[in-house]
């Protein structure tokens, strides 16, 4: 049945001069998404910059943060008063971002907007999020995210009908005017993605036979997927996966799956309680965390064991053409690759810029850092497929997850990493703190600071092979002669403040010093990064706010 409906108003509107996006698309607290017409101004200069086809289809959901109806309700209006023909929006307002992602290429939709600021804080007092993917499932690439801002810099009405509400509860089809609303289940198609990809009969018989999982889903949206797969479907045991629910604050947590904010699971890890298995997942669902007894698997490392062992995941064995990771995370993968002589490709950081790698068929593995790792499968990284790529692999090889990576290190050597986050609050001190840095790069090269010899410093840049397209300013780069290397970069996922990332890595091939933390390994070095960047000169912080 066609609801009734009044024709498409144009709206009057001032553009806002906030509106460009960073790392992962636009991302600000609640109540500057709350302010009269400035969702409708930048969803109205995403669909301008678009410039859809009459009638195409959109998908439309999220991490079901606070916000993420009231911004459906608005979207679904505007979409129709836009001529979409179809949206597809998952059950609740609900939809993984690697969900999203799959969701677009599976029903050929023209792309997808994902409500969503990832692992940042929910709630009436905390962040909101929009990122646009494109028809191949990534994100929109940075030309892309350029043009909406420039285009919402000189808006002036955004078109809006009034409609009668859409049932988001249940899954059907409505009518709204000339639009189509499908609501769907979110988890079916995904799980069918995972199933095509992984072994659930070998890992169902691995849970049978006694090997235990624990995965918490930080209250928010891998919850239901983590209980339809985990438990109905591998028949883990329900109380294997907690905080399940989405909640529109996350409970007051940061679902944001490191050692920082889920210490609770560094500590089961490290208890005689620990099961073989622990993983998190953040806000979204595109991040992962992988522990096992007594250790935490470091993202770096992940992505290195996870190429190192193609041949145990059915969807994997063939081989994968290339690898990547973004340019501040551990050079552990460097080597697997070379062993296997396929390309590594070093990114900036974000997603996206894997987007074209994976499109072309260059790479079919990726990670980064930021507990985030993924492959061709879907267009963003993905927390539940690295934890199940992590269960079939033990499943396979029989080993818990400790005995994989010590094998892996003893075969590899160890890629030591750590990211030491500074927050300043003030940001002209940080970006006077970047200036003054990048400045004095050329001067650094010979130089010695504690114990340190600087080999080379640079500002990365980077040249995307498949489209020729340039990203400069990437970050800090500095290498040192014992092989270290430290990157300086400014997070561009914050709603307030700065950021500052230090990152460090390191190369040991000495078994005798891989029971080290990497805190005593990488002292040295991140003692020299805060001494070359002056930080607490800068900033009067001598000491990172937090270390991942
Ligand atoms: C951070 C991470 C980056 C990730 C992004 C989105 O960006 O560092 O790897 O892609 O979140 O999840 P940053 O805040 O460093 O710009
Ligand atoms: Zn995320």
């Amino acid at each position: 049945m066609t609801a009734p409906a009044s024709a498409p108003r144009e709206i009057r509107c001032q553009p806002f001069t906030d509106q460009r996006a960073g790392t992962a698309g636009l991302r600000k607290k609640v109540a500057a998404f709350r302010q009269p017409h400035y969702l409708e101004c930048f969803i109205q200069s995403v669909f301008d910059t678009l410039k859809l086809e009459p009638g195409a289809t959109l998908v439309l959901g999220g991490d079901g943060r606070f916000f993420n109806r009231e911004a459906i309700a608005v979207i679904i209006s505007m979409a129709e008063a836009n001529g979409m023909g179809r949206l597809i929006i998952g059950r609740d307002g609900l939809l993984s971002t690697p969900a999203a992602s799959h969701l677009i290429r599976l029903r050929q939709a023209a792309g997808g907007i994902i409500l969503t600021a990832s692992h940042n804080p929910g709630g009436p007092d905390g962040d909101f999020g929009i990122k646009f993917n494109m028809a191949n499932g990534g994100q929109a690439p940075e030309q892309f995210t350029d043009a909406v801002y420039a285009r919402s810099q000189v808006i002036d009405r955004y078109r809006m009908a009034t409609l009668e509400a859409v049932d988001l509860g249940h899954t059907g089809t409505v009518m709204r005017s000339a639009l189509t609303v499908e609501v769907i289940d979110p988890i079916a198609d995904y799980v069918q993605l995972m199933q095509q990809l992984f072994d659930f009969e070998l890992m169902r018989g691995a849970l049978e036979q006694g090997t235990q999982i624990h995965f918490d889903a930080m209250n928010a949206v891998t919850g239901p997927y983590a209980k339809r797969i985990f438990c109905d479907l591998l028949g883990a045991p329900q109380s294997s996966v907690s905080r399940a629910t989405p909640l529109e604050d996350f409970g007051g947590i940061h679902p944001d799956p490191n050692p920082a904010e889920a210490p609770h699971l560094v500590e089961l890890a490290n208890s005689d309680a620990a099961p073989d298995l622990i993983a998190a997942s953040d806000g979204d669902g595109d991040r992962n965390m992988i522990l096992g007894r007594g250790m935490l698997v470091s993202p770096g490392d992940s992505l290195a064991i996870m190429l190192a062992n193609l041949h145990t995941v059915p969807g994997y064995a063939a081989g994968v053409p290339g690898v990547a990771r973004s340019m501040p995370t551990s050079r552990a993968v460097d080597r697997v690759a070379t062993e296997l002589g396929i390309p590594c490709y070093e990114t900036p950081t974000g997603w996206r810029f894997f987007s074209n790698l994976l499109q072309a068929g260059k790479i079919g593995l990726c990670g980064e850092e930021s507990f985030g790792t993924s492959s061709a499968h879907t267009g963003e990284k993905d927390g539940l497929w690295a934890v199940l790529y992590w269960l079939n692999m033990m499943a396979r090889l029989q080993q818990p997850v400790e005995t994989i990576v010590r094998q892996h290190w003893a075969r590899f050597g160890r890629c030591f990493f750590q990211r030491r986050d500074y927050f300043i609050a003030d940001t002209a001190q940080a970006n006077a703190l970047m200036d003054e840095l990048g400045a004095k790069l050329i001067t650094l090269t010979g130089r010695t600071f504690g114990k340190l010899v600087v080999t080379e410093a640079d500002v990365f840049t980077y040249h995307d092979p498949v489209d020729g397209s340039v990203s400069g300013n990437q970050g800090i780069r500095i290498f040192y002669a014992n092989g270290g290397r430290s990157v300086i970069r400014l997070s561009g996922t914050g709603t307030a403040g700065a950021t500052l990332r230090v990152y460090l890595d390191r190369q040991v091939d000495d078994p005798a010093q891989y029971g080290q933390t990497p805190d005593q390994l990488l002292h040295e070095l991140g003692e020299a990064a805060a001494e070359i960047a002056r930080i607490a000169a800068h900033t009067g912080l001598t000491a990172p706010t937090a270390t991942i």
